[in-house]
């Protein structure tokens, strides 16, 4: 059989993930395999029509698809997703159509869900048969178990093909609305009362809904809001992955381009982030993908500490939880507070009017009200993966997160309160006594947790 491997990782040849798909050629050598490195190689991609029709060809006289790929902030990184959109913007996508396929990634195990939901939902609009999936850690083909894993993932991959077997489909087609914004003129004003507005977009037509769902915010101001579009920026790429910024935080591009420089200056000091974007595939352009896969250079410390953070989306989001999930994870994991999603899924546009003056006004006030949401497993549980690699196996390359880390309390845990340690002790030996566990098991568990907050009730 002929496989093409789809190589997203911009480190190319010295790529982790390239690793584990080369650790499969060798234990299958009866295949024929053929290697791309998309990311590395986008700008020629892109530029030079030849290199891309000479990729699609191979993709047609091959008999499946491997797309392997590291997980790039909650996705796939901005240069592999800049393939993907070229595939519809170049109209081949009859090329991939029922080519059986199957999806490896590595990473760190931080919502790597949410980027095989998109890779998974491409290949689906794509009408691949996606037949097989992984997603192994970054370090586990140096052990036995994730060598099986990954050799069982091959074998029932090829097994599907051989047997053409029939695949479940999860993601229905986007059904996209034709619904034209106009807003009308807003005739009260708020003020940003002293707050920082920074209103970044992606827009590329001035005509479309995304530039008039912009411009309506901004209308409700009093005062003029700060906006770019990122289109406008001068940046010269995407995340390489080199990880250059670990020990300092400093980007191999600066000096460069003026992505770090814009980034410090305005995102960092903004009070209240506007990010506005038209869906492309199943998730933001590449554009924004690159914008914020470079903002890697913070690494894992959290940058929007205070913050509130808005999102005007153009396209079909409510039939996309996934983007919504890894916005509102974002903002958690980055501390920032998320306002709302504002989107042009509406029939009636004073109905759109009237849901961008609320969020206006909803914004100015939870800024003033400093408000940050309490973390829900998103935030609460993506920080801990950070948390325990940061302190353990990824202390080195990642010095510049360490110690912010060790500052801001993120490695206090439970093992290290005082108070805890002292009460588990002491529980966890009264229980083994059977009739002290009896009496607390039957008649004090839920009595004794809501003593404090009964105490607190009676107080006010
Ligand atoms: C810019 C950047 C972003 C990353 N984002 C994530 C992420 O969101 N989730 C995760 O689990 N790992 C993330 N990682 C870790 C990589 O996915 C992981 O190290 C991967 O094995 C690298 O593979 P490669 O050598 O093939 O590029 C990121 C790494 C880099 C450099």
């Amino acid at each position: 059989m002929k496989i093409i491997v789809l190589n997203g990782s911009p480190k190319g040849k010295e790529s982790v993930t390239l690793h584990y798909v080369k650790f499969i050629q060798k234990n299958f050598p009866d295949h024929e395999y053929e290697f791309e490195n998309i990311s590395q190689q986008i700008k020629r991609i892109e530029k030079d029509e030849k290199v891309f029709n000479g990729i699609i060809e191979k993709v047609k006289s091959a008999d499946a698809v491997i797309w392997a790929f590291p997980l790039y902030v909650f996705l796939v990184a901005a240069q592999y997703k800049r393939f993907i959109e070229l595939i519809s913007e170049r109209n081949v996508q009859s090329v991939f159509q029922n080519k059986y396929t199957a999806v490896l990634s590595t990473s760190i195990h931080f919502y790597d869900h949410t980027a095989h939901n998109y890779m998974r939902a491409i290949c689906e609009d794509l009408n691949m048969k996606y037949a097989e999936f992984i997603s192994a850690g970054m370090s586990s083909l140096s052990n036995q178990e994730g060598q099986n894993e990954l050799l069982l993932f091959a074998e029932n991959f090829f097994n599907a093909i051989e047997n053409d077997l029939p695949v479940i489909r999860y993601y229905s087609p986007l059904k996209y609305s034709n619904f034209q914004y106009k807003p009308e003129e807003i005739i009260n004003k708020i003020s940003t009362r002293g707050k920082k507005i920074l209103l970044l977009t992606d827009s590329t037509d001035p005509e479309g809904n995304l530039a008039k769902m912009t411009a309506q915010f901004k209308a409700n101001f009093s005062e003029e809001i700060e906006e770019y579009n990122i289109h406008d920026l001068d940046i010269k790429g995407g995340c390489l992955g080199c990880i250059h910024c670990g020990y300092d935080n400093t980007c191999i591009y600066e000096g460069k381009d003026e992505y770090n420089k814009f980034f410090d200056s305005k995102l960092k000091t903004a009070d209240i982030i506007v990010y506005a974007a038209k869906i492309k595939d199943r998730f933001f352009s590449a554009r924004w993908k690159m914008f914020i896969d470079r903002s890697f250079y913070n690494n894992h410390v959290p940058v929007f500490t205070g913050k509130q953070l808005v999102y005007l989306v153009s396209g079909p989001l409510k039939q996309i939880p996934n983007i919504r999930q890894i916005f509102e994870a974002w903002a958690q994991i980055q501390r920032g507070n998320l306002v709302d999603f504002v989107t042009d899924e509406y029939k009636d546009s004073a109905e759109l009017d009237n849901i961008i003056s609320a969020t206006a006004q909803k914004t100015i006030r939870y800024a003033d009200q400093k408000l940050k949401k309490e973390d829900n497993f998103l935030g609460v549980g993506g920080m801990k993966v950070f948390r325990d690699d940061i302190y353990g196996p990824l202390r080195f390359p990642f010095v510049a997160d360490y110690k912010a880390f060790k500052k801001l309390g993120i490695f206090k845990s439970y093992n290290t309160k005082f108070k805890i340690k002292m009460v588990n002790f002491i529980l966890y030996q009264l229980i083994k006594i059977p009739k002290i566990r009896k009496e607390i098991y039957n008649n004090q568990m839920s009595s004794q947790m809501v003593k404090p907050l009964k105490k607190l009730l009676e107080k006010i």
